[in-house]
């Protein structure tokens, strides 16, 4: 039996019993070292992905299927309508990852699959499709937290500069779901890698921050990329308003960005010279103009030098508390991953930050800060080396936690 992209066919009960069996045995049966090639699959949010990474460290193929265009009118991610795009888009981008490759599904060595944190409905997705191949085919499956994806990122474009992190590090997490702080440390046992939460935002993530403010400026879903370009360009101008530091009760490493949000709103809702740009660059979304160089022209210098206001003031935040905790728990590297890592603003400070404070910093690339598979795959190894193996009962935990 053919089973190589056929879907349906491998959900076909008789398979499922015949090869539910299989799986459990897989700690056993499949270890083996040298040249392992993990084929990643990751759903958990708006982009469907997979990649083939050989040895957790080189990436021979990541393919990742952006649903931007579904759930940019809504300004936001719809759960139902990630759902459905993820099935539409499992099999091509699983295909296509595999092609780029230069393989076939046989040819890979074990499935690494999201199983959270993330929303349930597109996690299932990733899920079903991932188990179903694993068992169709007789593979490890290794059920893969998001967030440690999200780690192994860093680890995977230092890799390929030839660089390495030290461990301890302190991991920042920063995303549109996600910003988070994490103590990284090499298990004692020499297994997985352990991790400690020591901050986390109280309410937005940082991203999501991004996406507010920017969806309120006229300026398009997601925020971040234009917010970082045309903050770039302010220079010079006058700011309208300064967002002071945010203060946290509590623990100091402790986020918070729905004030900082909140801020801005006020600050437009006072000014009514802001309203008429701002229709303005809403009617040019609505005409499809959404480009950084069609925007550009229709902001005036006060919006950019307030985008510019905004942007100092989360990374401002997101560097101080990064570099804090950093020095507190004297570790060595300071690690960086997330959509908001492709932050250019974000990579100069810390990388100034970190060379005034002898602490290197690491990111991944931009393709590998932003939801990819290639992460998951890196992770999946990590955990098969470990005899990690998820089982037919695999499901999806939407608030799975790393530590
Ligand atoms: O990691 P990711 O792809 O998905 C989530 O898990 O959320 O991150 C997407 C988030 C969005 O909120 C987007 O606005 C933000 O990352 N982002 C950025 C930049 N590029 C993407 N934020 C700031 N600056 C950027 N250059
Ligand atoms: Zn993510």
């Amino acid at each position: 039996m053919d089973l190589r992209w056929n879907g349906a066919r491998c959900v076909s009960r008789v398979l499922l019993r015949r090869c539910a069996s299989i799986i459990p045995l897989h700690g056993k049966v499949y270890w083996r070292r040298g040249n392992l090639r993990i084929l990643g699959i990751e759903s958990s949010c708006d982009e469907t992905a997979a990649a083939v990474v050989a040895d957790g460290r080189e990436i021979l193929s990541s393919v990742v299927a952006s649903q931007i265009e579904v759930h940019r009118k809504y300004g936001g991610v719809v759960p139902e309508l990630a759902s459905r795009e993820h099935l539409r888009q499992i099999v091509p981008v699983v295909r296509e990852a595999l092609a780029q490759a230069g393989m076939q599904l046989a040819d890979v060595d074990a499935i690494g699959v999201t199983h959270g944190p993330g929303l349930v409905g597109a996690l299932l997705v990733g899920i079903t499709y991932g188990k179903t191949l694993a068992m169709a085919l007789g593979k490890p499956l290794v059920a893969v937290n998001h967030l440690a994806g999200h780690v192994h990122a860093v680890f995977l474009e230092a890799h390929r500069a030839g660089r390495a992190a030290k461990l301890p590090a302190v991991c920042l997490i920063v995303s549109g779901g996600h910003t988070v702080l994490y103590e990284v440390k090499t298990a004692e046992s020499g297994g997985l890698l352990s991790y400690r939460k020591i901050g986390q935002t109280r309410d937005d993530a940082a991203g999501e921050a991004y996406d507010k403010v920017a969806k309120l400026l006229g300026l398009g879903y997601p925020g971040g990329p234009i917010l970082d370009r045309l903050a770039s360009v302010a220079n010079g101008a006058l700011a309208p308003v300064k967002f002071g530091p945010t203060k946290t009760r509590g623990n100091p490493l402790d986020f918070s960005f729905s004030g900082l949000k909140t801020a801005v709103l006020y600050h437009v809702r006072e000014h009514p010279e802001y309203t008429g740009e701002i229709q303005t660059r809403e009617e040019a979304l609505q005409r499809g103009e959404r480009k950084f160089e069609q925007l550009l022209p229709l902001c005036s210098p006060q919006t950019l030098a307030l985008v510019r206001e905004f942007q100092n003031a989360v990374v401002r935040d997101l560097v101080e508390r990064t570099m804090m905790a950093a020095e507190e728990l004297a570790v060595e590297s300071v690690l960086v991953s997330g959509g908001v890592a492709a932050n250019s603003q974000l990579r100069t400070t810390f990388e100034e930050r970190g060379k005034s404070k002898g602490i290197e910093v690491f990111f991944p690339s931009r393709a590998l800060s932003t939801d990819n598979a290639a992460m998951i795959a890196a992770a999946a190894y990590e955990k098969f080396q470990a005899g990690a193996f998820g089982d037919a009962s695999l499901n999806a935990d939407p608030s799975l936690a790393l530590a």
